[in-house]
């Protein structure tokens, strides 16, 4: 089973590119899933249909071709909230500073999380040979992916921690006023949450899936999508290609069009410079909006041209760790940065990538946690830190 996923700034084609990409699978004989974790739907307006006929449930719009749009739903959110307000008060109790017992309990927007799970059944219930991912705009898209992550680290660092504590605490604690006291139902809760968010984080990091970024040729939209494109690789997903929407045909153009042209030109020069070693496909600005599945598999299809839509990403992985007898190099791809745009620190068995506003905290391996750090480098387009065997250092 393959996975895409479309991101990119608001209004520059991810729905339209999406549905065309599913489109095109479809027809190509693939039984294929497009489903959107976007708020601000519009599936069902790419593909033509009647607001309300598609909904939480994949709906089928042409052979072997389903779409849905994930929603959120209420209830999680409430219970997710109990759960918060719960960890929350629990810590007041044992004396936790309120600023960082908040830290400490942020949990992920529950619409995201519901997306994300959504994801994970369909990818397990073998139905489907390919599914297509309309993610909403660049940033939230970079707050999904980084969850399952995030959730897992709170999970090891923290969640034993509170538990211990929670416990330790219980016979204090059910006898003051106004502590709620949950049974371990919670905790389980938790527990199979981040399980679950585990293996999506496992799916969509692994070798069947990837994300492709569509952009306009501005420069403020190209600024972005480089932006994501160093992001999206701190945190360990595969960037497999570029779109270049709404480009304007130059036959036959008056002066305005013209214009715009030679500005898209220049826009997507740098475009192809920004990533090379990627392909980047472009689809002409259309004299109507394309929309209903022949014309979207029409774009798709000239988008793609010879190739292959379905082609899995190529390459060594976007994170590994080789050694060599009393040294250790970890590589992650990192492109488009300086080593001066990249703080790393290092905090027990994590490795603390920061690039701008992103952070990642990446466990290092078993074996590594004996050693230290020695050097670390930005070359094409891949970081690179060298560890060395430590002494001094006895493990945890
Ligand atoms: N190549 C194109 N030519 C003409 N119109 C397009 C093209 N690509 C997208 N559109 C139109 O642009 C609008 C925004 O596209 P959409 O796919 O909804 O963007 P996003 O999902 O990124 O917000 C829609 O009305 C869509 O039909
Ligand atoms: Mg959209």
């Amino acid at each position: 089973m393959r996975v895409i996923l479309f991101t990119g700034k608001g209004g520059v084609g991810k729905s339209t590119i999406a549905a065309g990409t599913a489109a095109l699978a479809a027809a190509g004989g693939r039984r294929t899933l497009v489903l959107s974790t976007d708020a601000a739907h519009s599936l069902a307006d790419a593909f033509g249909c009647e607001p309300g006929s598609i909904g939480a449930e994949p709906t089928e719009v042409a052979e072997r071709l389903f779409v849905q749009q994930v929603d959120a739903q209420l209830r999680f959110e409430q219970s997710w909230a109990d759960i918060q307000r719960y960890l929350l008060s629990v810590l007041d109790v044992a004396g936790v500073d309120p600023v960082a017992a908040e830290e400490l309990t942020v949990i992920p927007g529950a619409e995201e999380v519901l997306a994300l799970l959504e994801l994970r059944l369909h990818a397990r219930s073998g139905a489907w040979d390919v599914i297509v991912v309309d993610c909403a705009p660049t940033a939230e898209t970079l707050r999904l992916l980084a969850l399952p992550e995030a959730l897992g680290w709170y999970m090891h660092r923290v969640f034993p921690v509170e538990r211990r504590v929670i416990k330790a605490l219980r016979p204090v604690l059910s006898r003051a006023a106004g502590v709620p006291m949950p049974g371990d139902s919670v905790f389980d809760a938790i527990e199979r949450l981040h399980s679950e968010l585990e293996e999506v984080r496992e799916l969509l990091s692994g070798p069947d899936a990837s994300v492709r970024l569509v952009l306009t040729p501005e420069n403020v939209v190209l600024a972005e999508a480089r932006r994501s494109y160093t992001t999206l690789s701190l945190f360990g997903y595969r960037v497999d290609g570029v779109v270049a929407n709404r480009v304007f045909p130059a036959e036959d153009a008056d002066d305005w069009r013209a214009g715009w042209v030679l500005a898209q030109d220049e826009v997507l020069a740098r475009v192809d410079e920004s990533f090379a070693g990627l392909p980047v496909w472009r689809s002409e600005y259309r004299p109507r909006e394309p929309v209903g599945v022949a014309s979207l598999s029409g774009l798709a299809r000239e988008l793609y041209g010879d190739s292959d839509p379905l082609a899995r990403p190529t390459g060594p992985g976007p994170f590994r760790v080789t050694r060599s007898h009393g040294a250790a190099t970890m590589r992650l791809a990192l492109p488009l940065v300086t080593r001066a745009e990249v703080h790393l620190a290092r905090n027990g068995d994590d490795l603390v990538v920061t690039v701008g506003s992103y952070r990642r905290l990446i466990t290092l391996p078993s074996g590594l946690a004996r050693f230290r750090v020695a050097g670390a480098r930005v070359e094409q387009g891949e970081l690179q830190v060298r560890f060395v065997e430590d002494p001094n250092e006895t493990g945890r």
